[in-house]
This record gives structure tokens, sequence and C-alpha cells, in this order.
């Protein structure tokens, strides 16, 4: 299966989909990279493993920009798309045209801690536990099927980078096993786990 992996920053959740697709069986293949910040770090991580970039100038005007997005990965004739830290919200055209085909990670048990600093906002509200969730795209943030979930318990001496070092690892460990399933038709979506 012909993937686009979308970015925003650092990219760590790139690199171990890069890491597992060179194992033998993943069932997919990294066609393109496209960020929306010409600096990040994960744009080096693709080059590295050879993967074509694209930057694309994200605007307020979201329907545009998917439209370019869209654009881009018809060149790459690119069947799904991975969500890997990519901080943009798509419009509707891009779920219309990827249904249940765009995967997201998000550092939350969902529906809990939907948005941008959800392992921040764990820890404010002061919960034993949170964890990582994979799921579909639909039109909603942070929102649609879910396929996979793994919960963190919550130290009483939790930092935030404590959390956020922990939910990584799950994170990178999650999100090529969830890929691969899908790339190989063994996926089923789940009912979100209680907390
Ligand atoms: C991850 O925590 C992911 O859950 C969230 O953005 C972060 C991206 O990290 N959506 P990285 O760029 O993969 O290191």
């Amino acid at each position: 299966m012909k993937l686009a992996v979308l970015i925003s920053g650092n990219g760590t959740n790139l690199q171990a989909l890069i890491d597992a697709s060179r194992r033998p069986g993943f069932g997919a293949s990294l066609e393109v990279v496209v960020c929306d910040k010409p600096d990040a770090f994960g744009l080096e991580r693709a080059v590295s493993a050879g993967i074509p970039t694209e930057v694309i100038g994200w605007t307020s005007e979201r329907n545009a920009s998917t439209e370019r997005l869209l654009e881009i990965l018809d060149q790459y004739d690119v069947e799904a798309l991975v969500l890997a830290g990519f901080m943009r919200i798509l419009g509707p055209a891009a779920i219309s045209r990827f249904p249940n085909r765009i995967i997201n990670i998000h550092p939350s048990l969902l529906p809990d801690f939907p948005g941008y600093d959800a392992i921040g906002a764990a820890l404010a509200e002061g919960v034993e536990t949170t964890g990582v969730t994979v799921h579909f795209v639909d039109e909603e943030v942070d929102h649609g099927p879910i396929i996979a979930q793994r919960t963190v318990a919550v130290a009483p001496d939790e930092t935030r980078e404590s959390l956020a070092s922990r939910i990584h690892e799950v994170e990178h460990e999650l999100l090529p096993s969830v890929v691969s399933d899908f790339a190989n038709g063994r996926l089923r979506p789940i009912e979100p786990l209680a907390t």
C-alpha cells in the first residue's frame, strides 16, 4: 500500500514508520512525506531515508490548502495517509477522497483531551491514566473510528517531560503496528477504552 506521511515537527513517529517499513511484511511503502513547516526536523529524517519530501504552504484557507495537498498526493499515487504530528485540520475534500484511509495518532485516550495540548491537559486535570489513540480521521478534530488505544499511567510526581517521553515510546510501537495491520487488511475499528 502506498502511503503519504504528513508531519509538522520532529517526526519521531515518522522515524518509527521508516524503521518499521524496512522490515519484511510491513505491507506499505512511504511514498512521500508532506510537511507544512519548511524547517521541521522530520523532513531531514525523510531525506536521510531517501523518501521524497513536499513542503506545503498551509493558510487559513483550509479548503484551498487541502486542494493543494490532494494535488501533491495525486502525483505520488498514494492510497492512504498517516498524520504523524500534522498540526493542521484537513478540509472535507480530503476526508471524502480518503474515507477511512487517513490514520491519525493522538497522545490521549480519545474522546478525552482532543486538541492541541493533550498531554498538558491530562496533567492539568490530574488524571491517573492517559494514553495513546490511533484512529481514522473524520471531519471533526481528533475524532473518528478508533482503531487502537494503549493506556499510560500518570505517576504522582509526573512532569510533562517524563509523561511525554513515555507516551512517545508507546506511540512509536503502536503506530507502525497499526499501519502495518491496516496495509495488510487486518484492521477492525474498536470501541474506546473506558477511563
Ligand atoms: C505525537 O505525540 C502525536 O501523538 C501528536 O503529535 C506528536 C508528534 O510527535 N499528534 P513527533 O513529531 O512524531 O515526534
